[in-house]
């Protein structure tokens, strides 16, 4: 039988694989470890019996509820205009390098960082300029803004808090990069609601950068990974170009309804043991940074919202070396907007 035809630049690609064991704490997913309360899972089914109702029907295509929601949640003045809601903050970022990636363009990111940028970025045929972080995972603004300048990309990633090191982008960065940036700026906060307390978020940024994107998940502190529910804000203009490549219909009725049903129930989870994850998580890190340093030759930041270590120098095979190996990842009308041609 002749080989399947698949694209070229898949050939060597493997399908992303991070083990999903059966363990209480799932690390190399990021999961939150608590399910979700008995209040909140009542919330949900009866959500979802009412949804059952009419799944005859459509969704709605724009989601539009869920987005005033979303808005709600987010605060910081934002409308639904300004939010677009996908399958998992994975699907959303899908949807920005469809749109303003693809073939002959490219995109950034500063590693190491989320695993699924670059992946994603590959899958949908944008170039990716990987930029190193400085050796306690931070980043000088004048560097990042000059590798910026230097390689032009048509989207720039920022993680923060960043998957895997923890360290949070200051908002003078984050404005650096989007004085340069000639495209989109994305920054991730999957895990905004983990950040030490007085950590700003890059929504305060948004009314000044219309370039600005910042995406956020419903999977880690709403403890709602099996819903896949991620979203972003962003100018309206930005969420217009997406409408151009989402599926009709992506995200389901059942889907709009778990998600508003827990959002209705924001400050009860904020309360309960979801919610105080976030603060259990910044106490046990004390405990395990302790214990990185004690491993010769491996430097850890001192603030970060995770624990996160790299090798001074690895020498081949020791221990150092092998903490280094694991951590690349998981542990006209359009406002100027570098919609991909086409
Ligand atoms: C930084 C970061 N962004 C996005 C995601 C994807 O989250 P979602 O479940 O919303 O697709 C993850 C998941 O681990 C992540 O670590």
């Amino acid at each position: 039988m002749s080989p399947l035809p698949v694209r070229d630049d898949l050939k060597d690609l493997h399908p992303y694989g991070a083990p999903q064991i059966d363990v209480p704490v799932r690390l190399n997913t990021n999961e939150n470890p608590y399910p979700p309360s008995p209040r909140l899972r009542q919330a949900v089914a009866d959500a979802v019996a009412e949804a059952a109702a009419t799944l005859n029907r459509y969704p709605d295509r724009d989601a539009v509820e869920l987005r005033k929601d979303l808005a709600d949640y987010l605060g910081h003045g934002l409308t639904a205009a300004q939010i677009w809601a996908a399958n998992g903050s994975n699907e959303v970022i899908q949807q920005l390098l469809q749109a303003f990636g693809g073939p002959g363009r490219r995109a950034l990111g500063f590693e190491p960082g989320y695993s699924m940028h670059s992946l994603i970025a590959r899958v949908t045929c944008t170039g990716w300029v990987a930029a190193d972080r400085d050796e306690h995972f931070g980043l000088d603004p004048r560097r990042a803004a000059r590798v910026i300048r230097d390689t032009g990309p048509s989207l720039v990633f920022l993680t923060s808090p960043n998957n895997p090191t923890g360290t949070a982008a200051p908002l003078p960065l984050i404005e650096a990069i989007c004085d340069t940036a000639p495209g989109l700026v994305v920054i991730d906060e999957a895990y905004a609601e983990f950040a030490r307390e007085g950590t700003p978020s890059a929504l305060t940024l948004l009314p000044r950068y219309p370039h600005l994107v910042v995406t956020r998940t419903m999977s880690k502190a709403f403890a709602l990974a099996g819903a896949r529910i991620g979203y972003l804000a962003a100018a309206p203009e930005v969420i217009g170009k997406l409408l151009l490549v989402r599926l009709p219909y992506h995200l389901s009725a059942v889907t709009q309804a778990v998600a508003r049903a827990a959002l209705a129930h924001a400050a009860e989870r904020r309360a309960g043991r979801a919610g105080r994850l976030a603060p259990a998580a910044r106490a046990g890190r004390g405990g395990l940074r302790r214990e990185l340093r004690a491993v010769r030759r491996v430097r850890v930041p001192a603030r970060g919202l995770a624990a996160a270590a790299r090798p001074r120098r690895p020498r081949p095979g020791g221990r150092a070396a092998a903490l280094a190996a694991g951590h690349g990842g998981d542990a006209g009308g359009d406002g100027g907007l570098p919609l991909r041609p086409g």
